[in-house]
């Protein structure tokens, strides 16, 4: 995530873009004159919570989804969702969901469960105005986990994700019985911390988030914008900074992560790299668990900003060791590896997928012994959340669920060493 190839005057134009996003979206002081009476200490009583959740037919969404509408204290889940471009209904979206277990809308769990498509950018959401209010009414606690999930992209491609992230927050700071806005954040928001310093469970400063990726630096912004509503209107805010999501532990993992196009590339080039690098990465389970934890908890103060990363980490290496003695693969240096990669035509994308990802390959090789991932502190996630407590290590069972289901799926085709 080292921003090593950005020249002192881009950091800067970033920097600007960034600050003005910001205060154009967000000005100081532009919360306070909407907000109804939101002192931190609201109570909800426990069995009557009633959750507002963005991005249900997304691979953590829809894990999320699960989880809260199987929690004895939640009665009620509003799934907010944009329209489809193709006109699929939301419902048939939903079920089609990622997510570990298929949603069921006629158990007594998935009738808690309320599919609402909205357009949070436009005024009144676009949206049943007597539904809107019968949300603004009921909502406790507001989970924003809708974002456009793209590494590629500069930051202004992120200007309606962040409008849609401030008018959710206006709706929170009028509705009277909104306890609390979590927002699903990512630790690409350091992706150019220094590297003596380990990332802290606070707000960052503007220089760790300007980088390659736009992605990192809109998450940044949101960040800002959501502590600055915090500050100004009492609403209780909880950031999970979240580290790379995995696959489920029952094996899902739909392809498309930078892990799953450097596994699919190996084969055709016939080894996987070392990367020497730490691997705190989440299953599924661990970050929908520790996202559910983070908004029923109790939390202390207005604010509060956790990273969502395995308190237990493996050395990535292990993890590629792992792929290879299921896929009968060697590892080699990650240089060498570039240079077979590079060696096959980029049309040939299909056999060789990880050219999408080359140039943050590179980098990694670049930096070498210094990491690419930034060093993260954790110690509110475990405090606070059972789930992240008790989070397993990522071992041997969990990674061959994910390369089994790559192989059932055809999104990789290798026949496993038989011994294993
Ligand atoms: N996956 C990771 O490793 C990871 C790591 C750190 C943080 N996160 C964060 O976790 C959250 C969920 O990520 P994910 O991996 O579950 O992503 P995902 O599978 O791509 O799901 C994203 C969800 O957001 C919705 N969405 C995308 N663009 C939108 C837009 N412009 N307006 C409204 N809704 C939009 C999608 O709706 P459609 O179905 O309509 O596309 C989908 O419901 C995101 O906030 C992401 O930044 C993920």
């Amino acid at each position: 995530m080292s921003s090593v190839s950005l020249s002192t005057a881009e950091l800067m134009q970033h920097r600007a873009a960034m600050e003005s996003m910001l205060d154009d979206i967000a000005p100081v002081g532009g919360f306070s004159h909407t907000a109804v009476s939101h002192g931190a200490s609201l109570e909800v009583p426990s069995n009557d919570v009633v959750i507002l959740l963005t991005g249900t037919t997304g691979f953590l969404g829809s894990a999320a989804l699960q989880d809260f509408i199987n929690c004895p204290s939640v009665k009620r889940v509003y799934a907010l969702n944009r329209s489809s471009r193709s006109g699929r209904s939301l419902s048939e979206r939903q079920l089609g969901a990622p997510a570990n277990t298929p949603f069921d809308p006629t158990s007594q769990a998935g009738k808690k469960a309320v599919l609402v498509e909205a357009d949070i950018t436009a005024e009144g959401f676009s949206m049943d105005p007597g539904l809107l209010e019968e949300i603004r009414e009921n909502v406790t606690h507001i989970v924003h986990n809708a974002w456009r999930v793209h590494l590629a992209l500069p930051v202004n491609a992120f200007s309606d994700v962040l409008r849609g992230m401030r008018t959710l927050i206006d709706f929170a700071i009028t509705a009277p019985r909104c306890n609390r806005f979590v927002f699903v954040s990512s630790i690409s928001t350091c992706q150019n911390i220094p590297t003596d310093i380990i990332a802290p469970e606070t707000a960052v400063p503007i220089d760790f988030a300007i980088g390659r990726m736009g992605y990192g630096e809109s998450k940044w912004i949101g960040e800002a914008m959501l502590l600055r509503a915090a500050s100004e209107t009492g609403l209780k805010a909880v950031i999970a900074r979240t580290g790379q999501i995995a696959g489920s532990e029952a094996g899902p993992w739909k392809p498309g992560s930078w892990v799953s196009l450097v596994i699919k590339t190996s084969i055709a080039i016939g080894s996987l790299p070392t990367m020497n690098d730490h691997c705190n990465w989440v299953t599924l389970e661990t970050a929908a668990g520790a996202l559910v934890d983070l908004t029923l908890v109790p939390v202390e103060g207005t604010a509060e900003v956790v990273h969502v990363i395995h308190p237990r980490p493996i050395p990535l290496d292990s993890l590629f060791e792992m792929c290879g003695n299921f896929l009968g693969l060697p590892l080699i240096s990650l240089s060498s590896w570039l240079d077979r990669m590079q060696l096959a035509p980029q049309r040939q994308i299909d056999a060789y997928p990880a050219h999408k990802v080359i140039s943050m390959l590179k980098v990694f090789a670049a930096v070498g012994t210094r990491g690419y991932f930034p060093e993260m502190m954790v110690e509110r996630g475990p405090a606070l959340s059972k789930t992240m407590r008790e989070a397993e290590e990522l071992k041997l069972a969990i990674v061959r669920g994910w390369l089994q289901y790559w192989i059932k799926t055809r999104w990789i085709q290798s026949k496993p060493r038989p011994q294993l």
